[in-house]
């Protein structure tokens, strides 16, 4: 499998002109390569070039792991703690004759001294963002990829049903969180795809904010966006749900997102752009006179990454096309009173979409 995405990749390459692509560990490495790492200040770059087989440079040892990992023919750099990266470097940039050339690298992942490090080994060698390109390699996902997207979302599900019907009044944000966590290995998944986002009455006002040592009150909202990996694909499913007595204010709110919700998931099939889908869900509420507390785009695409393209927000004409997975996350957000955000995971189908969550989207009262 790995060797034919390294040729699909070395297509695009020629066609683009990048006589190599530079990854450090992520995504796109995994991806393109089977290989997984983790990235830390020891670096580790696979040199994809069109001409020649891949070049690898790492920590002497973590060697033995990589090439267990590799299925295809490659030449490895090795540096010792002592020793130091710099001559590494050094060594397979001049064997790659990487000065003078056009290297692909990922802007939003590779760091500065990688970076440097490359541009110190070849003073001559011009950098150019490759993230679109692979992008376009991963955007649609095959059969193996959706079967695996489908299994962490159901794996989601069914420790956020779990979850949800456990939660007491008087637990804190916090607790609401760590029991996620532990349900979430229980239920073999293979970890997080992310932090648990657990927020309770006016914190719910903001979208990303971390669970806090806040309890749980009658009269509040309490929003839980969490998500869990399975076989390295991430599922990311959002339920707001109500404690006790809600306001009749509060219930306008849900009921707004509720509809943008629908609204965002019916106008999902291939030939429309990624925006007209944001459009679809920002109309709602905009409609609704919400539109200011709408703050983010309408959702994400989602992958071996919990944040990847298509970003589904105006001005991304992306065409969608079948096999595409992303969220549609509406969401209402009015500073100190609370917020609501309901997010699910869809998956575009040759006639439509089809939602690769089930949790029900009602208002949840506990
Ligand atoms: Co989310
Ligand atoms: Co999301």
């Amino acid at each position: 499998m790995s060797n034919l995405r390294i040729e699909s990749l070395r297509d695009l390459q020629r066609a683009h002109g990048l006589q190599v692509i530079a990854l450090v560990p992520g995504a796109n490495l995994f991806y393109c390569t089977g290989l997984q790492k983790s990235l830390s200040e020891r670096p580790c770059v696979m040199f994809l070039p069109v001409e020649d087989i891949p070049h690898l440079l790492l920590p002497e040892f973590e060697v033995a792991d990589a090439e267990q990992q590799l299925t295809f023919e490659h030449r490895i750099y090795t540096y010792s703690d002592a020793q130091g990266y710099s001559q590494a470097f050094r060594h397979l940039c001049r064997d790659l004759g990487l000065n003078g050339k056009q290297a692909g690298i990922e802007f939003t992942h590779m760091r500065v001294f990688e970076q440097r490090e490359i541009a110190l080994a070849a003073p001559e060698c011009q950098f150019v963002d490759a993230e679109a390109l692979l992008a376009h390699l991963r955007i649609r996902k095959d059969p193996t990829e959706l079967a695996a997207l489908q299994e962490a979302a159901r794996l989601n599900e069914r420790v956020l049903r779990q979850v949800i019907a456990s939660i007491e009044l008087g637990q804190s944000e916090k607790e609401i969180a760590a029991a996620y966590q532990m349900a979430a290995f229980q239920a073999q998944s293979d970890g997080l795809a992310f932090d648990p986002i657990v927020v309770s009455g006016p914190n719910g006002a903001l979208p990303h904010a971390y669970p806090g040592d806040r309890h749980i009150q009658a009269g509040e909202f309490i929003t839980l966006d969490c998500g869990v990996k399975y076989r390295h694909y991430c599922s990311d499913i959002t339920r707001t749900i109500g404690v006790g007595e809600i306001s009749d204010r509060l219930k306008a709110i849900y009921d707004v997102v509720y509809e943008a919700n629908e609204a965002g998931r019916s106008s999902v099939r291939p030939g429309v752009t990624a925006e007209s889908v944001d459009r679809a869900t920002r109309q709602v509420i905009t409609k609704a006179g919400y539109g200011d507390y709408f703050t983010h785009r309408t959702g994400h695409g989602l992958g071996l990454e919990v944040h990847e393209p298509p970003y589904i927000v105006e001005g991304n004409a992306t065409v969608l096309e079948p096999g595409m997975v992303f969220t549609i996350e509406p969401g209402i957000y009015i500073p100190g009173l609370g917020g609501v955000r309901i997010e699910d995971n869809v998956f575009v189908t040759p006639t439509g979409c089809e939602s690769l969550t089930t949790l029900p989207r009602e208002l949840i009262l506990l």
